[in-house]
């Protein structure tokens, strides 16, 4: 068998897909030197943008690139696979809210779920670009649970994240990097709360409490959250569809440091089951029976799949526990975690019908 990793992509030929392709291909997430085999999936429709993408990955010559398959079929697709970044929906168009997919979205998930449950590797790790993602990503991490443990369940909260990070870099008059442990709690959607209340920006090689190096807390509790929180609703309004290049870079940046790790002192924003946190509702284990065996099993079904901050090392991530949180604070987390309940029930009743 191969020693590559097999990486799949849904969604592929789409606009994320089309960016996030490249990236994945000359080794921003895995290295340089990592072998990896793509495998791009999207549905029928697609196919020869799909296989004009693979004719266009082949022709960059990299030497990492063991193969490119271009398929349709969901057991081609999900076959074996080490990492998946689910990026295939139904995308949100101008003037809809991320409910408005839901039902359509979350069946796409139930299936892919099971997909992932009875053809991938079982510690394959899986992120969910598409909205509405942390419970597209919930349902996904359910209806996998015979197989794939919760854990290894993510939805991307990275985007809000570079954007909060990029807005206070703006503000501070000092480049991205110098800015960190900003959090992005709860849904990807406008009930998220972008917080920097626990962030740092170093300036002039000092390093500041993020609202001092801003100057102006004011800022911090109205300016910034909206203008992170809104911004894909403002990049769709602009450009007729959702934003794609930014959204593949956060994609890389989250698989990247899960593989890789966060540096010490480091969190970064990720969605993934709560493990009942910051008193997000958690997930549970259950023993049972799966298709094949009628007991000794024990399955790990997901909590809320909510934005926390984390550490990562060795490939798993761990909240970061015990931030101290104002009232403004915990207001905020209530309604994202409420808005992330009301989905998960209509979720889980459009999956039932
Ligand atoms: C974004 O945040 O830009 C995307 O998730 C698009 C969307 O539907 O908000």
């Amino acid at each position: 068998m191969s020693t590559a990793l097999r990486v799949l992509i849904t969604g592929a030929a789409g606009q994320i897909g089309y960016s996030l392709v490249l990236q994945i291909a000359k080794g921003d997430v895995f290295g340089r030197d990592t072998p990896i085999e793509l495998v791009l999936f999207d549905i029928p429709l697609m196919t020869n943008a799909l296989e004009s993408i693979q004719m266009e990955l082949i022709d960059c010559a990299l030497s990492n690139l063991i193969g490119v398959e271009a398929v349709t079929s969901e057991k081609e697709a999900f076959t074996n696979v080490d990492f998946a970044f689910l990026a295939g929906s139904m995308p949100r168009k101008e003037g809809m809210e991320r409910n408005d997919l839901l039902a359509a979205n979350v069946r796409i998930f139930k299936s892919q779920g099971k997909d992932l449950a009875e053809f991938a590797k079982p510690t394959t790790k899986v992120l969910v670009v598409s909205n509405p993602a942390n419970t597209n990503a919930f349902i996904c991490a359910k209806y996998a649970a015979r197989k794939i443990p919760a854990r290894n369940f993510s939805a991307l909260t990275r985007l809000d994240h570079n954007r909060a990070v990029a807005q206070i870099a703006l503000k501070a008059g000092v480049t991205a990097d110098k800015v960190k442990n900003v959090i992005v709690w709860g849904n990807h959607s406008n009930t998220q709360f972008p917080d920097a209340s626990h962030a740092t920006v170093t300036k002039n090689g000092v390093e500041h409490k993020a609202p001092f190096a801003v100057g102006d807390s004011n800022w911090i509790e109205n300016e910034f959250i909206t203008t992170v929180r809104d911004r894909g609703g403002v990049i769709i309004e602009k450009r007729k569809a959702c934003s794609a290049f930014s959204a593949a870079k956060a994609a890389c940046d989250h698989m990247y440091d899960w593989i890789t790790g966060t540096p010490l002192g480091s969190f970064i924003s990720m969605s993934v089951p709560s493990d009942g946190s910051y008193g997000v509702p958690e997930g549970k284990i259950e023993k049972g029976m799966s298709w094949t065996s009628f007991s000794g099993l024990v399955f790990s079904f997901p909590g809320l799949v909510f934005s926390f901050p984390v550490t990562i090392s060795d490939g798993e991530w761990t909240i970061v526990k015990g931030l101290e949180l104002n009232e403004f604070a915990k207001e905020k987390i209530a309604l994202t975690i409420e808005e992330l309940l009301n989905e998960r029930d209509e979720a889980l009743g459009a999956c039932e019908e």
